[in-house]
């Protein structure tokens, strides 16, 4: 049993998760999915469920590339966290037989950090930079000609006499992925060959990775009980994993350890996660533009401030599933909710604002 299974148990049946919990359906990575990241994460292109165009293109371009006798192209993965980037870059190093080498983007904070992986570097080594938009901006300049021609220039002395000296670098292949793609500078977009955005999954693909996982992790489960929970997953297979594990602690203290849709269903509603994928945040982001601005069209500004809530917070973890599923909509005078988020949440469909008792 989990100790939040633990916690929930001895807090009573309907004690809600504490308000400083983590969401359980954020899509950032915490410590739990990080070790059972190894465990879950597919080692083979087979195994990568969705995706289906950029996997296709990828192998062509793995195909080739080997073909040819040289390095894959550099590639540049984007898309919002939990979809599989990681994955990806995991795959391509397999595939290709060159070493991973992972590194980040904050963490590197003088040229002389990327300098010291860049020269380190085995022909063929393919160098993932995760964070690739939190890169500064002096170092991205010398990622440019190493990218471009495998060489990284520096140059010595001042004035008249300042030179350029120039340092060669074995053939490798760059990863770079991000969560903002709009952040990154053009010319650093630019230097990539292959450029692959992620989206979302759909409910069957994640209950394919909700199945799979259960396999891996020896846990019954049936066809409803997958899809009951793919359908909450936000179209994230890190929620998806996750949930399954919570659901599995629920099944195997309440319910005989078989993960039916009832008991996902029961299981997940004591999280607080609805029939959506909903969590308290984002019905009570939804409730502030319906309630108190009329259904908007409301600023980002006055909705964070009614929440007490980060601009980003919401903008980054709450808002782009909300606008995926249609329930919320982004004009140029700001968020709108949608008819589908009133009847979801049974809510008034008048655009007048309720009456505030204050
Ligand atoms: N296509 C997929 N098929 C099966 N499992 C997947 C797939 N994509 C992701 N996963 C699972 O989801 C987990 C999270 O994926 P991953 O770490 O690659 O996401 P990410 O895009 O790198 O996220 P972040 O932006 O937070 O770094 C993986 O450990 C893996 O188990
Ligand atoms: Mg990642």
């Amino acid at each position: 049993m989990s100790d939040s299974v633990r916690k929930r148990v001895v807090g009573g049946d309907n004690a809600p998760p504490a308000d400083d919990a983590p969401r359980i359906v954020g899509a950032d990575a915490s410590l739990e999915d990080e070790v059972y990241g190894a465990t879950l994460r597919p080692r083979r292109f087979d195994d990568y469920v969705g995706q289906t165009q950029v996997v296709e293109n990828l192998r062509i371009a793995i195909d080739a590339a080997a073909r040819r006798g040289e390095p894959l192209e550099h590639v540049l993965f984007s898309g919002p966290p939990g979809l599989g980037k990681t994955t990806l870059a995991n795959l391509i190093a397999r595939a290709t037989g060159g070493t991973l080498r992972p590194t980040s983007g904050p963490t590197m904070e003088k040229p002389k950090d990327l300098v010291g992986i860049l020269t380190a570097l085995e022909p063929g080594d393919v160098l993932f930079i995760d964070e690739i938009h939190r890169l500064g901006s002096v170092v991205e300049e010398y990622l440019y000609p190493a990218m471009e021609d495998f060489q990284i220039d520096f140059v010595v002395d001042r004035g008249a006499y300042a030179k350029t000296l120039r340092l060669p670098l074995k053939r490798f292949t760059l990863i770079g992925a991000t969560t903002r793609a709009g952040m990154l500078s053009a010319p650093l977009r630019d230097r990539f060959g292959i450029v692959h955005h992620l989206a979302y999954y759909e409910p069957p693909e994640l209950q394919q990775i909700v199945e799979r996982s259960a396999r891996v992790l020896e846990i019954a489960i049936e066809d409803a009980g997958a899809r009951t929970i793919a359908e909450r997953s936000r179209g994230t297979p890190r929620i998806a994993n996750r949930l399954l594990r919570r659901v599995r602690d629920f099944a195997e203290v309440r319910a005989g350890g078989v993960i039916t849709a009832e008991v996902a269903d029961e299981a997940l509603r004591r999280e607080g996660v609805d029939a959506l994928g909903l969590d308290r945040l984002d019905r009570a982001y939804i409730e502030t533009i319906a309630r108190q601005y009329g259904g908007g069209p409301v600023g980002i500004n006055a909705i964070a401030a009614t929440l007490t809530e980060d601009v980003e917070t919401l903008e980054d973890v709450v808002e782009p599933y909300l606008l995926k599923i249609g329930l919320v909509q982004r004009t140029a005078s700001g968020r709108k909710t949608t008819p589908a988020a009133h009847a979801h949440l049974g809510l008034p469909s008048s655009s007048a604002p309720q009456p505030r008792l204050f």
